[in-house]
């Protein structure tokens, strides 16, 4: 079995799938309670998750896929979503999506080495008037450049 960041709290994890277990239909419960417990979802998980409820990897990978709210990778403390819809990237957006990358060292959907950020794209946020726009977690911000968006970013280091 490949190793993972949760060993510890993998008797944890044990109580959950017993709590279902022989139960397919209880798939979204037992990921969403797993995923609380470990941060996300990586393969060894999906492994004991699919023996446990008496489904395949495969059939546990499609849900685990189809559902944006469940992440295969570790979440970093902060969530930068920068808004790609079409008023943001037309005021910007590419360009600001780009200087994080550079700046933070890591791509669309991954996290920084410090486990401090996550870079994700998102569509429209619902302020397009405020594009170019981006949220760190729950708080947006608006009328951005990629300079002011790595000085909001200083905030949270
Ligand atoms: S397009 Fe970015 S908030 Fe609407």
């Amino acid at each position: 079995m490949e190793t993972c960041q949760c060993e510890a709290k993998w008797e944890e994890l044990e109580k959950i799938i017993d709590a279902h277990r022989g139960q397919p239909s209880a798939l979204i419960e037992v990921l969403h309670q797993s995923q609380e417990l470990v941060g996300y979802l990586p393969r060894n998980v999906q492994v004991a998750i699919a023996d446990g409820l008496g489904l395949s990897l495969s059939q546990v990978y499609s849900v685990v896929s189809f559902y944006n709210h469940f992440t295969t990778k570790p979440k970093g403390k902060y969530q930068v979503s920068v808004c790609m819809g079409t008023a943001c990237f037309v005021k910007g957006a590419p360009a600001i999506l780009e200087r994080l990358e550079q700046e933070l060292g890591t791509k669309v959907g991954d996290t920084t080495a410090d486990g401090r950020f996550t870079i994700n794209q998102v569509r429209c946020l619902g302020c397009c008037a405020l594009g170019p726009v981006m949220t760190v977690n729950q708080k947006a911000h608006g009328r951005l450049t990629p300079d002011t968006a790595l000085e909001i970013l200083k905030e949270y280091q």
